[in-house]
């Protein structure tokens, strides 16, 4: 029987706005953000491309949008081409990319950095980014640093090796490099999912997704999501 990650859940039901408050949170946060036409953003582990396609087609800024999940590459392609955007898009590691450093006014990371080697990945936002860039980082946050215990139910479920708090984070990106970070708490709009299925699905699959309810709902007093606001100076 083959065995399944939460990533994997996510890329065969295509799941769009895969972050709290989905894209109209997404569509919020980005009217507070310096974008134009001559901005070049980077939607870092882009999954479907929701959010890389909304950018181009609402600011007409360059974009280009990465992700390492073959399938999530494959649906965030269909996308683009359905909707006649010309998006560069990559199938590569966040970890280390092979883009060239200094590119990006914007960065935007929905829910992404926290399933990475964190530090790594945090180096990687810093060497992309232009000087006077923004990165954007909606990120699961602790409230209070968390049990061991608590760790490996999220571990299980999410390949997750620690959950920072709000002042880890933000020591997290100054370890980095970057000297201005503000955090802006997510709000918790009930957005409705997009759904871009597969044509067959496991019904493993739907295991994962009855355990990701059930953490959810069992953490919710525990987890707490942030935007970071990262910037080099
Ligand atoms: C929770 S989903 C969020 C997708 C998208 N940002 C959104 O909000 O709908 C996490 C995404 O990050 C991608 N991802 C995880 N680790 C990655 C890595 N090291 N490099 C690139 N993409 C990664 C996954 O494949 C998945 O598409």
């Amino acid at each position: 029987m083959m065995s399944y990650t939460y990533q994997d859940f996510l890329a065969y039901f295509g799941v769009g706005g895969a972050h709290p408050g989905g894209m109209s949170f997404t569509k919020e946060l980005l009217k507070h953000i310096p974008i134009t036409r001559d901005s070049h953003v980077l939607d870092a582990g882009c999954g479907t491309g929701q959010t890389a396609a909304f950018l181009q087609k609402d600011f007409g800024c360059s974009v280009t949008a990465i992700d390492q999940h073959p399938i999530m590459i494959e649906k965030a392609c269909q996308r683009f081409k359905e909707g006649n955007l010309n998006i560069e898009i990559r199938e590569e590691n966040i970890e280390g990319t092979s883009l060239p450093s200094n590119t990006f006014d914007i960065i935007i990371a929905e829910s992404v950095t926290i399933f990475t080697n964190i530090q790594k990945v945090v180096k990687e936002y810093a060497r992309l980014l232009k000087d006077d860039g923004i990165v954007l980082a909606h990120e699961m946050t602790a409230k209070q640093v968390l049990s061991q215990q608590e760790m490996d139910v999220l571990q299980d479920i999410y390949a997750i090796s620690r959950v920072p708090t709000k002042e880890e984070w933000i020591q997290l990106f100054k370890d980095a490099g970057f000297l201005n970070v503000e955090s802006i708490m997510a709000k918790n709009i009930n957005d409705t999912p997009e759904f871009m299925l597969s044509n067959t699905i496991d019904p493993a699959l739907y295991d994962i997704w009855d355990q990701h309810q059930l953490v959810t709902e069992k953490y919710a007093d525990r987890l707490q999501y942030y935007v970071y606001r990262v910037q080099k100076s």
